[in-house]
């Protein structure tokens, strides 16, 4: 199941130059290039002609060459040039994607073009804001997006996947929980108050006694998550909103599916204390890795269980109900979307 009238991140800026990069997104094949003025381009990649992926070709100025019999295609996608013939015709063209740049991403648009409005793009400015430290990342993942969704609306797995970085066992035992749920978004609110700071913010927030801890996840589909999380010394006051002492974190989630059993992870960890010390942002980066591959580990085993057993009857528990009205949410969206085609295709 994948939601189509949305923007994805589809790389990091960096990723798209003049070498043509080839991705799969939600199925698809895609070929990303940028032009010598800078803008990214994003094509169906299959050559018009006979069906080479285009990331196979080269750059000829502005236009992309297909690497079997060089055809030329332009950025609009029709082909501009066909080796020894002068009549092209107008069916030579290739399928072109709405693109837009935004917090060192390259973003997507893989549903209908005519709605595809940048200002929908989810807002993850902590990634390029001057007031926070930050430094994102990519891991390939063998699972459904959901199952990465999942993972992040359901904060006690830290206990249990990530001992050794960002959880203890306060954080299931001692956690009073909160979901708000609205018709497209969720949010789960999580204090873990007066306990032992987990390992990862004893090493980058010096504290010397408890703490009063905060995750706030909030959810956007299709798949974005972003987490406020953070610690002040216990009883500063930070669940009554005074945040002092303490370090706050932002850790920021895009999940783009690259097949129904493989995903695109792109992720970020901001900090706001000691936003210019790039060791202090390296550090806690490498905190954040080092459980996000933990994570990977589980979800992917999950997705491997998933391949032998279709469908398997599951066990829902009270900490699943962010989970669960997450997926509602994604279920209802995707049959509105379903309904909508349906209603296109009849006209
Ligand atoms: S397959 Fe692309 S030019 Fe022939
Ligand atoms: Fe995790």
């Amino acid at each position: 199941m994948f939601l189509r009238n949305y923007w994805y991140v589809a790389a990091s800026a960096a990723e798209v130059g003049r070498k043509p990069l080839g991705r799969m997104i939600l199925g698809e094949p895609i070929v990303f290039f940028r032009t010598e003025a800078g803008e990214a381009v994003a094509f169906e990649d299959r050559c018009a002609h006979r069906h080479l992926p285009l990331s196979m070709g080269e750059l000829v100025g502005d236009v992309l060459q297909c690497h079997y019999h060089g055809l030329r295609f332009a950025t609009d996608g029709h082909c501009v040039h066909i080796p020894g013939q002068e009549h092209i015709p107008e069916r030579a063209k290739v399928r072109t994607y709405p693109v837009a740049e935004r917090y060192h991403w390259v973003w997507i648009w893989m549903g209908d073009p005519a709605l595809a409005d940048p200002d929908k793009i989810t807002d993850f400015h902590w990634l390029d804001d001057p007031n926070w430290g930050a430094k994102a990342s990519y891991l390939h993942v063998e699972a459904n997006w959901q199952l990465v969704v999942d993972n992040l609306l359901d904060l006690t797995h830290l206990a249990f996947v990530h001992g050794s970085t960002i959880g203890n066992t306060a954080l299931a035992e001692h956690a009073k929980v909160k979901v708000d749920r609205s018709p497209t978004t969720v949010a789960v609110t999580r204090w873990i108050i007066d306990q032992e700071p987990p390992p990862t913010f004893k090493r980058v927030g010096n504290f010397a006694g408890n703490v009063d801890r905060w995750q706030i996840v909030d959810f956007v589909p299709p798949a974005f998550l972003r987490l406020d999380v953070g610690a002040t010394p216990t009883g500063t006051g930070a669940p009554q909103g005074q945040r002092v002492g303490g370090i706050g974190m932002r850790n920021l989630n895009a999940i783009t599916p690259e097949t129904e059993t493989t995903s695109h992870y792109f992720w970020g960890q901001a900090h706001d204390f000691d936003v210019k010390n790039a060791e202090l942002t390296d550090k806690i980066f490498e905190q954040i890795r080092t459980a996000f591959l933990e994570d990977v580990a589980v979800f992917s085993a999950q997705q491997r269980n998933l391949n032998i057993f279709a469908d398997p009857p599951q066990l829902d528990i009270s900490a699943d109900a962010g989970v669960i009205a997450a997926r509602r949410i994604l279920a209802r969206l995707h049959d509105e979307e379903q309904g909508a085609g349906t209603f296109v295709a009849a006209e």
